[in-house]
């Protein structure tokens, strides 16, 4: 239980920070797809507190959907860029294994490491790029 709340912490922080983020960093485009990420992650993080996997499942799936589409779209090329999107899609599938099994541990888990690749990615597109 303290685990789970440690977790849950940390991907809470995760969201304020990317929130914070989103914020400050006005040279950005406006995203409509990683506006819809935000959304997505609130749902998925409100549906791991209430246990409430319907929630869970509908959320990681729209966001695996928009992930693909992205990914044909955007088409970033660094190393670092394919890494955390890996490391996101993974996670993501995860996500949906562990909602479809009602393992809310498995899903905590799962959604901690989407967050940090959300929180890795960004941090890497504000390196000078290679
Ligand atoms: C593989 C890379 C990658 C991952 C993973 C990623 N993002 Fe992003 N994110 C970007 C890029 C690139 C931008 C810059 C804006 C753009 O080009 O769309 C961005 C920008 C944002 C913004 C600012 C959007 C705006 O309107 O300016 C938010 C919010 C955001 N991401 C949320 C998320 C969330 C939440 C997740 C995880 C669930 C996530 N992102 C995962 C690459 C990523």
């Amino acid at each position: 239980m303290r685990t789970l709340a440690i977790v849950l912490a940390l991907g809470f922080t995760g969201s304020v920070a990317m929130l914070a983020w989103a914020a400050q960093d006005d040279k950005q485009p406006e995203s409509v797809w990683m506006k819809k990420k935000l959304e997505y992650s609130k749902d998925i993080l409100e549906g791991i507190t209430t246990e409430d996997f319907e929630t869970v499942e509908r959320a990681a799936a729209a966001m695996r959907r928009m992930s693909a589409l992205e990914g044909f779209v955007r088409r970033k090329d660094t190393k670092a860029y394919r890494a955390q999107l890996a490391i996101f899609e993974f996670s993501n599938d995860e996500l949906l294994r562990h909602a479809a099994n009602k393992d809310v541990d498995g899903a905590t888990l799962a959604f901690t490491q989407l967050t940090l690749s959300c929180v890795n990615c960004h941090k890497q597109l504000r390196l000078p790029q290679e």
